[in-house]
């Protein structure tokens, strides 16, 4: 049997990572077989590219080049770890994938949708996962959960109001444009309510 590929997205602060921690522990503890796994990240590689997107030093980089360089850690996750897991019959949670190339480096760095869309399949082979779990947060919420998160910022973490309301409007378009794999999740109340709306929506693709 064909393992299941879940992914999680969102803008950054929206909880993702937290929900799909709880998902995957509750799914060893149930019996089934899960991974979770993070971009960018997740191999050797992965980690040295994270490393290089987050740098504070780098506050230059062209959006094409985080493209490519996002897309390379995704091709290696992909074929090192995420397809032989799914061969084996395992769920895999991975927080993250293409849509973040096209909510962030596309809506939100205003790069060509379609040659995002273009890298990214040549990234992946192709690889569509079969559900993802959109966390919508308002901007200002997420903003206000990331202020009280404990460690320093990074790259990323530097980008404006705007460049996030961006990105959100982006992930509304691309859920609204395939709602059979997308499911909106609104994260904001309590992370018991998140994610019993999480396990809810799952139970369409693992009953
Ligand atoms: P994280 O907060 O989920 O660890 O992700 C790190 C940052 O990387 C976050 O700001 C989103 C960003 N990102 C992209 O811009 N494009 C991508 O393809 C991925 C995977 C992440």
């Amino acid at each position: 049997m064909t393992g299941r590929f879940i992914t999680f997205e969102g803008i950054d602060g929206c909880g993702k990572t937290t929900h799909a921690r709880t998902l995957v522990e509750r799914l060893n503890r149930e019996g089934t077989k899960a991974v979770l796994l993070r971009e960018p990240g997740g191999t050797a590689i992965g980690e040295r590219v994270r490393a290089i997107l987050l740098d504070k030093a780098h506050m230059d980089m062209a959006a094409e080049a985080e493209l490519l360089l996002f897309t390379a850690a995704r091709a290696q996750i992909v074929r090192e770890v995420v397809r032989p897991a799914l061969a084996a019959g395992t769920v895999v949670v991975l927080d993250r994938f293409t849509d973040s190339s096209e909510a962030y480096q596309g809506y939100g760095r205003g790069l060509d949708l379609e040659a995002v869309r273009q890298v990214n399949r040549f990234a992946t082979g192709g690889l569509r996962p079969d559900l993802t779990l959109f966390l919508d947060l308002d901007e200002a919420e997420a903003a206000e959960r990331m202020g009280v998160r404990p460690g320093a910022s990074d790259r990323l973490d530097d980008e404006g109001a705007s460049f996030m309301k961006r990105v959100r409007e982006g992930y509304r378009k691309l859920a609204m444009d395939d709602p059979e794999r997308f499911r909106v999740v609104p994260a904001s109340g309590s992370i018991e309510e998140v994610d019993a709306r999480i396990d809810a929506a799952l139970k369409e693709v693992l009953p």
